[in-house]
């Protein structure tokens, strides 16, 4: 029914009749100078798009769209327009300025809080919807709802909820001596424990699963080439979630965790950084998406000392940071899916947009780029042609910068004009 409606007004609007506006729609025109066209690969001059409430209803030639009458115009004709951005891992209840033990002192519930921030930061630059891949206590579905909800401005939420993984691995908590006893919420062992994590997390409405495959750069004693839960295991949370209808995100870093995963059928490895030729042959064979953050090694060796992260933290990252560039270019050459994910929490919200400009320096076009932060990312998000598209139908999520982001792809780290939902949530250049 919705789409009939979509399309009748598009049709409406292409005939040449005005198409009536219903005293509670609110419909408003943008004017774009330039629009990426990420779906065709194209970059589009003077064009309009009619948004109606939370939905473009049409997109086309400004002089071929008809403006309904009563529309709120907003003039970009000084401005590129593009689909709003998309970062597929990011852990927006997560304050990058503390680490190690300090982490200790921070509640779930202050972390949730924090998100409230770190949402509108996020919104702000550019990004907005995100895959939040673990956060405690449920504090990315209670971000989530209340963005939802209206309560809390900030990017469309597809979220983890608590990662699954071993005792002692980089999904647990590792903090701790013994006589305190604690183990972070997704940790389980052995595969029916695990299939009982997936569905309670099920239970308390996260979207998708993470699990940690392989040791990690920020938690304690856990060591990067390490693969960490069983084939078998890794079998069982796969086959549980997808039954329940849920995605899959694998945390790897070494090359055995990243292969057992890709096996098991997951839907992304996160980070990815050690491939081998083997490895890569498996992610195309298997069709999985690699989600690599390749800026944030910059930001954890320039500020890591001075925000706390722990000094084997460091070690672990002077080891990975570059064989991941090096990885991303490989895998990119051979023709893998690689989706715009930048880890941000680990370095500050807000700064998402800086990984464009390295995706670019390792071998993507900025086109390439800004399709792994739109359309790919959207249907590894499960979607697609509802975001990461300017097309009819497509929620107005949008976004515009001054200059040609194609020619200069760190245009993207500054972003003057954001829409979600059919709201402006900034507006530096029009009206
Ligand atoms: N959350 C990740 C981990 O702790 C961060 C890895 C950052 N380093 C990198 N080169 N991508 O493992």
């Amino acid at each position: 029914m919705f789409r009939l409606i979509i399309a009748s007004t598009f049709l409406a609007s292409f005939i040449g009749f005005a198409v009536p506006t219903s005293a509670q729609d609110e419909v408003k025109v943008i004017r774009a100078g330039q629009l990426l066209d990420v779906t065709n690969g194209r970059m589009l001059s003077d064009q309009l798009i009619v948004v109606r409430n939370n939905v473009i209803e049409a997109v086309g030639d400004a002089n071929r769209i008809n403006i309904p009458s009563g529309a709120i115009e907003i003039d970009l004709s000084n401005s590129t327009i593009l689909p709003g951005l998309i970062d597929a891992h990011v852990h927006l209840t997560s304050d990058a300025s503390v680490n190690g033990y300090d982490s200790l002192s921070r509640s779930s519930i202050r972390n949730a809080l924090y998100g409230t921030y770190s949402a509108g930061l996020t919104l702000r630059s550019g990004f907005t919807t995100v895959r939040n891949v673990g956060a405690v206590a449920y504090g990315d579905v209670a971000l989530r709802d209340s963005i939802v909800d209206g309560e809390v401005a900030g990017p469309r939420m597809i979220v983890a909820g608590q990662s699954l993984g071993i005792t002692g691995g980089h999904c647990d908590n590792n903090l701790l001596p013994a006589e305190y006893d604690f183990n972070a919420g997704g940790v389980a062992d052995g595969p029916w424990a695990l299939r009982q994590k997936v569905r309670e997390n099920n239970k308390y409405s996260a979207d998708l699963i993470k699990f940690c495959a392989t040791g990690g750069v920020m938690s304690k004693g856990t060591s990067l080439g390490a693969q960490q839960f069983t084939q078998e295991e890794m079998n069982a949370i796969v086959d549980e979630a997808h039954t329940l209808g849920m995605k899959v995100a694998a945390h790897a870093h070494g090359t055995n965790g990243i292969q057992a995963a890709i096996r098991a059928g997951v839907d992304s490895i996160e980070h990815a950084s050690i491939l081998d030729d083997e490895t890569i042959r498996l992610a195309l064979e298997y069709e999985t998406a690699l989600v690599m953050d390749i800026y944030v090694s910059d930001y954890i060796l320039e500020s890591g000392t001075e925000v706390g992260m722990l000094e084997e933290s460091l070690a672990k990252e002077r080891e990975v940071g570059q064989v991941q560039r090096e990885s991303f270019q490989r895998a990119h050459a051979a023709g893998v899916n690689i989706v715009f994910g930048s880890d941000a929490g680990v370095y500050p919200h807000g700064l998402n947009g800086r990984q464009f400009s390295k995706m670019v320096e390792f071998g993507m076009s900025p086109m390439q780029a800004i399709q792994a932060a739109t359309l790919k990312a959207a249907a590894l998000l499960g979607l697609e042609n509802q975001v990461g598209t300017l097309n009819e139908g497509a929620y107005a999520d949008l976004i515009a910068v001054q200059g040609n982001p194609l020619e200069n792809v760190s245009l993207l780290e500054n972003i003057g004009f954001v829409m979600k939902d059919g709201e402006v949530f900034l507006n530096q250049f029009s009206n």
